[in-house]
C-alpha cells in the first residue's frame, strides 16, 4: 500500500495569478515567458514534501500527513474564457483545489465557472485571495506569513482587506458556500477557508500550503491509497518529437502505477491504438512539465500522481488531451476510450471555416471562440496544415470568401501545401495567442465588409446638379458642348441628366478642362461638357440640370447610404425627389414586398 501525492488544481479567472503562485512555490519564472502573458495549456509540477516543509517551517509540524505523502502535484490551468474544457479537465483530475481570486477585482466570469466545476466534482478547495500587495498602502513583507504581515499593516489597510474578504464571503454565500478568513474558520468541514496571499511577494503562502495539507489530511488520506499493481490512468498533455527518442508523449498519471513494458491505450483521430512503453522519463521535482527540457530521469515505474514523458512506438498520431490507460484483465479499456472519442468529436457543418491546432484543448478553445461569434466550422482537427486542407479551404473560399479561412494555432504548414496555399484564395490566421486569431479574423471580416460597401456605394449613381453657364454653348448638338459649373455632388461621364421639370436631357459624354479629359468633377469646378442632347431644345443656357438617379439606385441610397452623403448632396436629393414626384407621386417609394 502506497500513498500518492494529492493532485491540486489551481483554478481562477485569467490573470488572477495562478501561474505566478506556482512560480513562487517552485522558485521559477514561467508566467513571465508565456505567449501573450496567458496560460494556454495544462501545466503540471511535482513539489516534493521537503520543499513544502521548507516553505512552511514550523507551521506544519502538527500535520502527520507530511510523513506519508510524497509531495503535492500541482496542475496549472488556463483562466482565459476560451479554455473551458481544459479547466474542466484540470478540475476533474483534482483531489484538492485552490480557487484563486484577485482580491482587488473580486469574482469574475471564470471564477464562477471554476467554482461550478468544483461543485460538480465535489472537490474540497481553498480560496486564495491574491494580490494583497496591491492594496493601497500595503507594506510588503517578503515571504512572511499572512498573520505576521497583516499585524504590521496600518489600520485602514487592514480594514480595506477585511472589506474585500467580506465581499468574497458574500458571493460565496450566494453560491451556497459558507466561508471565513482561514484563521476564523471554526469547522473546516462546513466552511471554506479564505487565505489572503500575494503570489508575487510570497506573503501568506505559508498558510495557504499549510491549509492545503490540512485539507488533504482530513479528507483525502484514504482516497490517496493506491495498490502497487493498480494499472495507471492518465491524460496526455502533449505529443513531442525528442532527439534520440522519436515521438514521445507528456502525460499526467493521476491514478495507479505505470511501468516500463506496460501496454497502454491512447486516442488517435477517430480511433484507439495500443502500444508498449519503451521508457519512462520523469522531470526533476519542481520543474514545470511544459518547460522541462532534457532535465529528465529515466525510471522503471512511476506512481500517481506524476507527470512523465513516455517513449513508445507509434505515438505519432496520438492526440494531445487523449486519455491514457494501461490495458488490464478486468476493464475493456479500448471500449472506454472509444466512448471518450465521441465526447471530444467536434460538431462541424457543411459550410464554414477550417481549424487546425496542436492539441485537443486548444482546438476546443478556438472552436468555442468561433462559436461565440457565430462563425460556422467546416472542419476542426489536430495537426499541421496539409494539401487536403488547402483543397477544402479553396472550396470554402469559392462558396463564401469569409469561409475561405484556416485558423492555425501552434501548427505549421506542410512544405508541399505551401505552394498550393500561395496560389489559393485562402486566408490563414495563425499565431500563438489563441484569442488573437479570432480577434484578427473579426477585424478582417469587418474590413472586407467595409470595402465591399465602398465598392457598392461607388457603383451607385448619387445626387448631383450642374449649371449651364450662359453664353458658353460652344456647339448646339451631336453632342452639345457647353461650359458648366458643378453646383453639387460628383459628376461622371455616362450619367444621364434631367431638367428641373423632370424631362430627360441626355447622357454626359465627356468632360474636359484645358484640353484635359476628366473622369470625375465635383462641386465648384467649371468644365467643358459634351452632352448627348440638342442645346436650345433639350436644355437652355442658364438651366440647372440634375443627375437622373435610376429608381433602384435611389432606393438603395435612401435605405443604406444616406449617412454617406454630404449636406449639399442631401439637399440636391430632396430637390430631385420633388421633381420626380411631381411627375409620379409614388416614385422611389418602397413596393409592398420590399424592405
Ligand atoms: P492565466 O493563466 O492566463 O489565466 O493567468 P494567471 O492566473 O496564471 O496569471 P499570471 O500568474 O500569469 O499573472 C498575471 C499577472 O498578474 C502577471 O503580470 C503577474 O505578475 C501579476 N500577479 C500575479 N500575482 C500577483 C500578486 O500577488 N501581486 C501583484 N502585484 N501582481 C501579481
Ligand atoms: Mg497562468
Amino acid at each position: 500500500m502506497n500513498i500518492r501525492s494529492p493532485i491540486v488544481s489551481v483554478l481562477g479567472h485569467v490573470d488572477h495569478g495562478k501561474t505566478t503562485l506556482l512560480d513562487n512555490i517552485r522558485g521559477s519564472t514561467v508566467a513571465s515567458r508565456e505567449a501573450g502573458g496567458i496560460t494556454q495549456h495544462i501545466g503540471a509540477t511535482e513539489i516534493p514534501i521537503d520543499t513544502i516543509k521548507n516553505i512552511c517551517g514550523p507551521f506544519i509540524k502538527k500535520l502527520s500527513i507530511t510523513d506519508t505523502i510524497p509531495g503535492l502535484f500541482f496542475i496549472d490551468t488556463p483562466g482565459h474564457s476560451a479554455f473551458t474544457s481544459l479547466r474542466k479537465r484540470g478540475g476533474a483530475l483534482a483531489d484538492l483545489a485552490i480557487l484563486i481570486v484577485d482580491v482587488n477585482e473580486g469574482f469574475k466570469p471564470q471564477t464562477f465557472e471554476a467554482l461550478n466545476i468544483l461543485k460538480l466534482y465535489k472537490t474540497p478547495f481553498i480560496v486564495a485571495a491574491n494580490k494583497i500587495d496591491k492594496l493601497f498602502g500595503w507594506e510588503v513583507h517578503e515571504n512572511s506569513s499572512f498573520m505576521k504581515s497583516f499585524k504590521d499593516q496600518a489600520p485602514n489597510v487592514q480594514q480595506e482587506l477585511e472589506m474585500k474578504i467580506y465581499e468574497l464571503v458574500g458571493i460565496l454565500h450566494k453560491e451556497g458556500f459558507q466561508s471565513e478568513r482561514f484563521d476564523r474558520v471554526s469547522d473546516f468541514a462546513s466552511q471554506i477557508a479564505i487565505v489572503p496571499i500575494s503570489a508575487q511577494t510570497g506573503e501568506g503562502l505559508i498558510e495557504l500550503i499549510t491549509m492545503l495539507l490540512g485539507l488533504a489530511q482530513k479528507y483525502l488520506i484514504s482516497s490517496l491509497e493506491i495498490h502497487e499493481d493498480a494499472p495507471a490512468k492518465g491524460t496526455v498533455l502533449e505529443v513531442k518529437e525528442e532527439v534520440g527518442l522519436g515521438t514521445t508523449i507528456d502525460a499526467i498519471i493521476y491514478d495507479g502505477v505505470l511501468k516500463v513494458n506496460d501496454e497502454i491505450a491512447l486516442m488517435v483521430p477517430g480511433d484507439v491504438i495500443t502500444t508498449k512503453i519503451r521508457s519512462i522519463l520523469k522531470p526533476r521535482p519542481l520543474e514545470e512539465m511544459r518547460e522541462s527540457k532534457n532535465k529528465f530521469d529515466h525510471i522503471d515505474s512511476v506512481t500517481a500522481a506524476a507527470g512523465v514523458k513516455i517513449s513508445a512506438p507509434n505515438l505519432d498520431d496520438v492526440i494531445s488531451g487523449s486519455p491514457l490507460q494501461v490495458l488490464n484483465d478486468y476493464e475493456d479499456v479500448e471500449e472506454q476510450i472509444k466512448k471518450e472519442i465521441d465526447d471530444v468529436t467536434i460538431d462541424t457543418e457543411d459550410e464554414g471555416v477550417l481549424v487546425k491546432a496542436d492539441t485537443l484543448g486548444s482546438l476546443e478553445a478556438i472552436v468555442s471562440l468561433l462559436t461565440d461569434i457565430d462563425v460556422p466550422i467546416r472542419s476542426a482537427d489536430i495537426g499541421d496544415i496539409s494539401r487536403r486542407d488547402i483543397i477544402n479551404g479553396q472550396i470554402a473560399a469559392e462558396e463564401d470568401p469569409e469561409h475561405g479561412v484556416i485558423f492555425a494555432f501552434n501548427v505549421s504548414i506542410h512544405p508541399k501545401a505551401k505552394e498550393d496555399l500561395e496560389e489559393s484564395d485562402i486566408k490563414v490566421f495563425s499565431g500563438e495567442v489563441i484569442y488573437k486569431l479570432t480577434e484578427d479574423y473579426t477585424i478582417w471580416v469587418e474590413e472586407r465588409k467595409e470595402a465591399e460597401r465602398k465598392a457598392y456605394l461607388n457603383a451607385i449613381i448619387k445626387p448631383g446638379k450642374i449649371y449651364s453657364i450662359p453664353k458658353l454653348i460652344f456647339r448646339q448638338s451631336k453632342p452639345a458642348i457647353c461650359g458648366v459649373e458643378v453646383l453639387s455632388g460628383t459628376i461622371k461621364p455616362g450619367y444621364p441628366l434631367i431638367n428641373a421639370n423632370g424631362h430627360p436631357v441626355g447622357k454626359i459624354e465627356s468632360m474636359e478642362d484645358n484640353g484635359e479629359s476628366l473622369q470625375s468633377v465635383t462641386r465648384g469646378q467649371k468644365v467643358a461638357m459634351a452632352i448627348d442632347a440638342v442645346a436650345g431644345k433639350d436644355f437652355e443656357e442658364g438651366d440647372e440640370l440634375y443627375i437622373d438617379i435610376p429608381e433602384n439606385h435611389y432606393k438603395v441610397l435612401n435605405r443604406e447610404f444616406k449617412d454617406k452623403l454630404t449636406e449639399d448632396e442631401l439637399r440636391t436629393l430632396d430637390e430631385f425627389l420633388e421633381i420626380k414626384r411631381n411627375n409620379d407621386p409614388d416614385w422611389g417609394k418602397l413596393g409592398l414586398f420590399e424592405t
